[in-house]
């Protein structure tokens, strides 16, 4: 048993706010090697792919449960027409990827592509369309060409591209960071466009449009404030049906400043303890944001998506700076792990995240080596498998006794636990994090209102923070069986190493 002992209590009988499974989302940007080299290597490649889609990736995301996968951007989103990305591959017409290494796209992932990725991903598709240099006609075309069933212009340009039926497309971005790089405008600006574009994104047929308007950087509350006053203008505050249904926002977790994000691999602790300062301040935001939707929207019609998140850090030495490829350590887990526990507390608001980004860009699921073809699961990976159960699950409240371990780091007390549940098909499953790096933690679970069976305990962790998986050696971060959860009178004992990551899922009666 350690010196840090925390008594805690989860009533196993009394659920709050379902887990939107969509919280686990992702995102695929035409960025770097995260579309071409990534998921998408083309129909003459060597490495066995269907259409192009390259299937060892998607057979190990099948593993994750994808919801749901945001494309084609990004920065990218507002400088993309999808008309480039239909028809015979040969006769596309290539652009340029001003915000991501200025290299020539060539479109031959476009559409009809990311749709089948998504088939195979089983993963519900979330467009970000283009605002900042698009029209509305345009993406009003490419809501009609995606999902309207019957007989009109966009329908049978699909049906000469090859696609019969429509499919279905409900997450619909309006722009993407409106702000910045989608077109560096004032949130009353964008407000009047968002207005614009979500009302000719029309419902066609049963297809109904989740459209998400795009949102603050990280704690511009008055933006968020500026969008919900727009709807409450319009009358329809409390009607899921207006111009938008969701709004967004964007936080990346970055200790270092701009031009000095820090390495992903090479770090100290005190790197890491300012890391995870950074990475737990999603919950500030979260609560803030929530605040000003509380005011207008007190019903909780409108969702609150966070979709980009993820450590950014300075590009692996020797890759192309706008690539921005970066290695994960068993630190981007524990950055991974406080922000779900984070997003389950705020389930009842938070509707939606996307982690940035799933494959070669940033915070990704999977690297795949550019000479070797290697792929290799990343730590952050292991942190979506293991908690995959909480995907739809019921949320359940952790009560803690007395205060959580802390520490300070220049000024800030850290919480260094993290736990979070949640209950599902007759089956509890607990989240715990240690973010100590040096001590132990015993965490006492006093189980009510139920009884916990057939135990099954996993862990993430390393020796060093800094360990990650490469391609001659692929499972240095990877999960375990773990012994070292006991029961107790009227509950369980979880022992948690330092700088560790702990699943229990049990059977209730
Ligand atoms: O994820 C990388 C970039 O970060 C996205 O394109 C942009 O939206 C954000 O600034």
């Amino acid at each position: 048993m350690s010196d840090n002992v925390v008594p805690a209590v989860i009533n196993l009988d009394v659920t709050g706010p379902v887990i939107n499974r969509h919280l686990y989302g992702h995102f695929a940007e035409h960025l770097g090697r995260c579309i071409y080299g990534g998921f998408y290597v083309g129909e003459d490649s060597e490495i066995p792919n269907e259409g192009g889609i390259r299937l060892d990736v998607v057979d190990a995301l099948k593993a994750l449960n994808i919801p749901n996968l945001r494309w084609p951007g990004g920065c990218f989103a507002d400088e993309y027409h999808w008309m480039d990305g239909i028809g015979p591959k040969d006769e596309r017409p290539a652009m340029v990827n001003t915000h991501w290494g200025n290299v020539e796209e060539n479109n031959h992932f476009g559409t009809h592509e990311f749709m089948a990725l998504c088939e195979l991903l089983g993963a519900e598709p979330y467009i970000s369309g283009n605002v900042g240099s698009g029209t509305v006609k345009e993406m009003s075309d490419w809501v009609e060409y995606l999902t309207r069933d019957g007989d009109s212009p966009m329908v049978r340009l699909r049906k000469r591209n090859g696609r019969e039926q429509p499919w279905k497309v409900r997450f619909w971005g309006l722009g993407n960071e409106a702000w910045g790089c989608g077109g560096n405008m004032s949130a009353q600006q964008y407000a009047a466009e968002a207005r614009r574009f979500g009302t000719y994104c029309r419902d066609h047929g049963d297809n109904k449009l989740y459209r998400i308007a795009a949102g603050a950087n990280a704690g511009d509350y008055a933006w968020t404030e500026t969008l919900m006053k727009q709807l409450g203008e319009l009358g329809c505050a409390y009607r899921p049906n207006g111009f938008m249904q969701a709004l967004s926002f964007h936080y990346y977790t970055i200790p270092g400043p701009w031009h000095d994000k820090g390495d992903a691999t090479v770090f100290g602790t005190d790197d890491y303890y300012r890391t995870m300062v950074k990475a737990a301040y999603v919950d500030e935001l979260i609560t803030g944001h929530s605040n000003v939707m509380d005011c207008y929207d007190p019903g909780k019609a409108v969702g609150l998506v966070l979709d980009e998140w993820g450590t950014w850090w300075n590009v692996e030495p020797g890759t192309n700076p706008g690539f921005l490829y970066q290695q994960n350590t068993l630190r981007d887990a524990l950055v991974a792990s406080v922000h779900f526990d984070i997003f389950h507390r705020h389930a009842d608001r938070l509707v939606m995240a996307n982690i940035a980004q799933t494959v070669n860009v940033l915070q990704a699921m999977i690297l795949t080596d550019p000479d070797t073809k290697a792929l290799v699961l990343t730590p952050t990976y292991h942190v979506f498998e293991m908690n995959k159960g909480h995907q739809d699950a019921a949320s359940l409240r952790v009560d803690v006794k007395d205060a959580l371990p802390t520490r300070d780091v220049e000024g800030t007390s850290l919480t260094t636990v993290s736990v979070s549940a949640s209950r599902k098909d007759g089956k509890v499953l607990i989240s715990l994090s240690n973010l100590d790096a040096d001590a132990a933690a015993d965490v006492e679970l006093d189980l009510r209102g139920g009884t916990v069976a057939d135990v099954r305990s996993r862990i993430l962790t390393a020796g060093e923070l800094q360990a990650h998986n490469t391609p001659g050696a692929p499972e240095t971060v990877a999960p375990r069986a773990y012994e070292q959860v006991k029961a107790t009178n009227g509950g369980l004992r979880v022992h948690l190493p330092a700088h560790s990551f702990v699943t229990v899922e049990g059977r209730v009666g």
